[in-house]
């Protein structure tokens, strides 16, 4: 099944053609796509910030931080994914403070780019 990888890099390509609005997000999602699959990662593929080490840690025990990178949804939605993965993918339920920790790093550095009152600089978002 050496195939697989592959496959599923076309498949985020094709899914992400769909949503990349915003030429930073292109960006990201071209990035994140550009690493082989199942290359070793470094925390520091993620943006820097409270919570990274906890995000690193917790999430890439099924999946590499491709998914976390190419996504930009808002603290709503990051949430509701929480519960989305461990419903339909066992993952461990993420509880109190330390959900908290991880869905306000994931809103905060991988929300949606909006052209907010600070231009949609991507230093200040
Ligand atoms: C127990 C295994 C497991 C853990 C731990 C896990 N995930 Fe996932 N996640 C999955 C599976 C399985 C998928 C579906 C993969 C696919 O569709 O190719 C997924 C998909 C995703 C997606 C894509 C969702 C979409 O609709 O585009 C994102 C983003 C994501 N995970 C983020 C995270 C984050 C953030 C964490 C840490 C809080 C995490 N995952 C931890 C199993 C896990």
């Amino acid at each position: 099944m050496r195939w697989l990888p592959y496959a599923a890099v076309a498949l985020l390509l094709c899914a992400s053609a769909t949503i990349a609005q915003t030429p930073d997000l292109a960006q990201r999602q071209a990035e994140a796509t550009a690493a082989p699959p199942d290359q070793q990662e470094e925390e520091t593929v993620l943006a820097e910030g409270e919570g990274r080490s906890e995000v690193f840690g917790y999430c890439t025990a099924c999946h590499n931080t491709a998914l976390i990178r190419r996504s930009a949804f808002t603290r709503e939605r990051w949430d509701e994914l929480m519960d989305w993965m461990t419903e339909k993918h066992n993952m461990n339920p993420l509880e109190g403070e330390f959900r908290d920790t991880i869905v306000d790093y994931l809103a905060k550095h991988y929300g949606p780019r909006t052209r907010g009152p600070r231009g949609g600089n991507p230093f200040l978002n």
